[in-house]
């Protein structure tokens, strides 16, 4: 890595910003390594990011949120994560990754300035991945092939930061759609844009404030968990090889001997038939439906997945209690981040209220409420 006196270098100015939204999943939560159906919707937070060509061959990474700015040679782009590079390996990553596809890479400045919390389960990680990748190639000239980029951000975001999660994130960053939920299957990614028509409600997201410590560890223990279950039902035919765990029947799940291999299968197989539920709702303008199915979502997320936690539980069931609310639950991998909820508009006041309230009392915690509607994914706004 070079000094940073050299980062203010007499740069050619580029009129384009960009934007990439940050997600939150509406139904189908850890399914989507298993196969099976998601439904997130970009929101209206996110990352913006900025351009400039350099003279030289450098590349600065920088951004108004982090301390930790970067610059390295074009000829010499890192290869690995490195915990030093802090935020900046996911931009790296993707710029390494790109470079191997053989995009020429040349120097140039690229600034972000973010409003999506990170660390809270909104994607802020595949948001700066996808909108990195996006970027380097529109000031290519290349043709942007959205579904192929979410894959190249999955793959940067699996071998080169070391997370082993599925498609849903990057997919959403880059396919969502405005005032549209993505129904993605995750095996194929055929994907199809929902009406996400709201009328007098609004999604409201909750965020817990709860740092999630034991996200990486548990995460990759419930992947397992539902392979172990996969391995199972292919050895008793259940399933075919080849097959996912959504493709197993509720009925079949009862060979399944160990008590927890069980409940981690029940979540899978019920989660992804709400989900065609939910998306049959969305479709006919059925929110109450839909609301039903989030409280069932969450129900099986807390005692079959176990990924919740005292917070999101607080959160989603106070929400789903309080009048004006038709439905709530957490979303994205858990054990802290937010929780979502669908609200009357005349009533989010006296909602929001009454949730941190409720929340402060049982956690010691302020949680934060904000209005989100359905944005498009990755976009040039300028
Ligand atoms: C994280 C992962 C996703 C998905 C969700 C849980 O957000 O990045 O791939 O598994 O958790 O649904």
């Amino acid at each position: 890595m070079m000094s940073l006196d050299n980062i203010k270098s007499d740069n050619i100015e580029s009129d384009t910003h960009y934007f990439g939204s940050g997600r939150v999943n509406l139904i189908g939560e850890h399914i989507d390594y298993n196969g099976g159906l998601v439904m997130p919707i970009a929101i209206n937070l996110g990352i913006k990011g900025q351009y400039k060509e350099r003279k030289d061959n450098n590349i600065c990474l920088y951004s108004s949120s982090h301390q930790k700015q970067i610059i390295f040679s074009a000829d010499n782009i890192p290869s690995q994560y490195d915990p030093e590079n802090d935020w900046c390996n996911y931009p790296i990553g993707v710029i390494h990754a790109l470079y191997n596809d053989g995009l020429k890479i040349n120097g140039f400045d690229l600034s972000f300035d973010s409003n999506l919390p990170e660390g809270s389960g909104l994607s802020s990680s595949a948001a700066i991945e996808v909108l990195t990748a996006y970027i380097l190639l529109h000031q290519a000239g290349n043709p942007i092939h959205l579904p192929a980029l979410a894959v190249l951000c999955q793959k940067v975001e699996n071998e080169f930061i070391g997370v082993k999660c599925g498609i849903m994130d990057q997919f959403a960053v880059a396919n969502c759609k405005k005032d549209h939920a993505l129904l993605l299957n995750c095996n194929t990614l055929k994907y199809e844009h929902v009406p996400f028509e709201l009328d007098d409600y609004s999604l409201l997201v909750m965020n817990s404030k709860k740092p999630r410590s034991l996200i990486k560890s548990a995460y990759n223990e419930r992947k397992a968990e539902s392979e172990e279950a996969l391995r199972i039902l292919i050895e008793a035919r259940k399933l075919n090889q080849g097959q996912y765990l959504v493709d197993a029947d509720m009925a079949d799940i009862s060979i399944i001997t160990d008590p927890t291999i069980r409940k981690r299968a029940r979540h899978v197989v019920s989660e992804n038939i709400r989900v065609r539920h939910a998306a049959t709702a969305l479709r006919m303008g059925d929110l109450h439906t839909f609301g039903r199915l989030m409280n069932a979502s969450h129900q099986s997320l807390k005692e079959d997945y176990e990924v919740s936690g005292l917070e999101l539980d607080t959160l989603a069931e106070t929400a789903q209690n309080i009048i004006g609310c038709l439905g709530a639950r957490m979303t994205g991998a858990g054990f802290g981040g937010c929780a979502i909820a669908l609200v009357q508009k005349k009533s989010i006041e006296s909602f929001s209220k009454i949730l941190s309230h409720r929340y402060l009392t049982v956690t010691g915690l302020n949680c934060e409420i904000y209005e989100c509607q359905a944005e498009d994914g990755v976009r040039i706004i300028n």
